[in-house]
């Protein structure tokens, strides 16, 4: 049974995944149609962010479809005390779809479970990023030509860095092998490698960011200390810029190598990196849009194929 709400990558299936990277390809050749004319989406936005919600909002524009919704929670009456169940339920009430990021773990599964329309999670704590992952899917077929076999290294914050987390689950249908680069104060949790073991995923463990995790890699997926989830700002200090990516450390890595980020970036990617044409991240970010609007209409039960 195809999905009503997006809310964690491991409920969509190998199949669920291409129907929406299939839809997505042709939004990319097309994003400006009518699909949405007539129906409200919803933005309830209790962390910040800037690409989720603006490409989330742009693919609907894109669609003619509207907007409500909010950016900065201060804003909504969940200031006041209202529970988060009373908040969708009313939004629920005034929209047909519900796009949600919140600090909290689960969140967007408790959301699913109470919403009379869809949810797509667009970020709950340190748990999921489906819709990053959805991208960063696309954009690996895009400049692989197969998601399979192929070696992903995956650097920085594995511990709370929630596109990791989806990146791995959404990975895990086409066989990949993993290495981690994290300190040992953010390293992969133990779930995610039992995960891999679960799947016959191999992988390897690495505190050094060093010629050994680049240069076998077909995908370099660098990311952010998450500083909002620390609790002690002093940890946070001490591994803030553990790993710099610099455009020299790409000199052996192989020809189809691609940089990825889920940004926003801090210090983790030197800007000398940006000119380099195995630089991707930003054609990633893009990407979003359109894998947004294939999700969207996706869970609306809305014909992309036609046009
Ligand atoms: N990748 C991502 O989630 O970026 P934002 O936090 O800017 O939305």
């Amino acid at each position: 049974m195809q999905p009503t709400s997006l809310v964690n990558i491991g409920d969509y299936s190998r199949d669920d995944i291409f129907r929406i990277l299939q839809s997505a390809l042709k939004f990319k050749q097309n994003p400006n149609r009518d699909l949405l004319k007539g129906r409200v989406c919803a933005t309830l936005f209790f962390e910040p962010s800037t690409r989720t919600r603006l490409s989330f909002e742009t693919a609907v524009n894109r669609l003619r479809g509207r907007i409500v919704g909010f950016s900065d929670s201060a804003t909504s009456s969940s200031a006041k005390g209202e529970s988060l169940k009373d908040t969708i339920k009313m939004v629920g009430n005034y929209a047909d779809l519900i796009i949600m990021r919140h600090h909290l773990e689960g969140s967007a599964r408790y959301a699913s479970e109470i919403s009379p329309v869809p949810v797509i999670n667009a970020g709950d704590g340190s748990n999921q990023h489906p819709t990053q992952t959805m991208l960063d899917l696309f954009t690996i077929y895009e400049t692989q030509g197969t998601l399979e076999n192929l070696t992903i290294t995956i650097v920085g914050d594995l511990k709370y860095g929630r596109a990791v987390h989806s990146l791995i689950h959404g990975l895990s249908h086409f066989n990949p092998t993993f290495n981690f680069v994290a300190p040992e104060e953010l390293h992969i949790p133990d779930k995610y490698k039992t995960f891999c073991d679960s799947k016959n995923i191999p992988y390897k463990e690495f505190t050094d960011f060093s010629a050994d995790s680049i240069n076998n890699a077909d995908i370099l997926y660098m990311t952010r200390v998450q500083k909002e989830r620390f609790t002690d700002l002093m940890e946070y200090e001490k591994v803030k810029n553990v790993y710099v990516l610099h455009n020299d450390m790409l000199d052996d890595s192989k020809d189809n190598l691609k940089v990825l980020h889920p940004l926003p970036r801090v210090k983790e990617i030197n800007q000398n990196v940006d000119d380099n044409p195995k630089a991707y991240y930003f054609e990633q970010a893009k990407n979003g849009m359109y894998t947004r609007q294939a999700i969207i209409c996706d869970l609306m039960g809305i014909e992309t194929n036609l046009l």
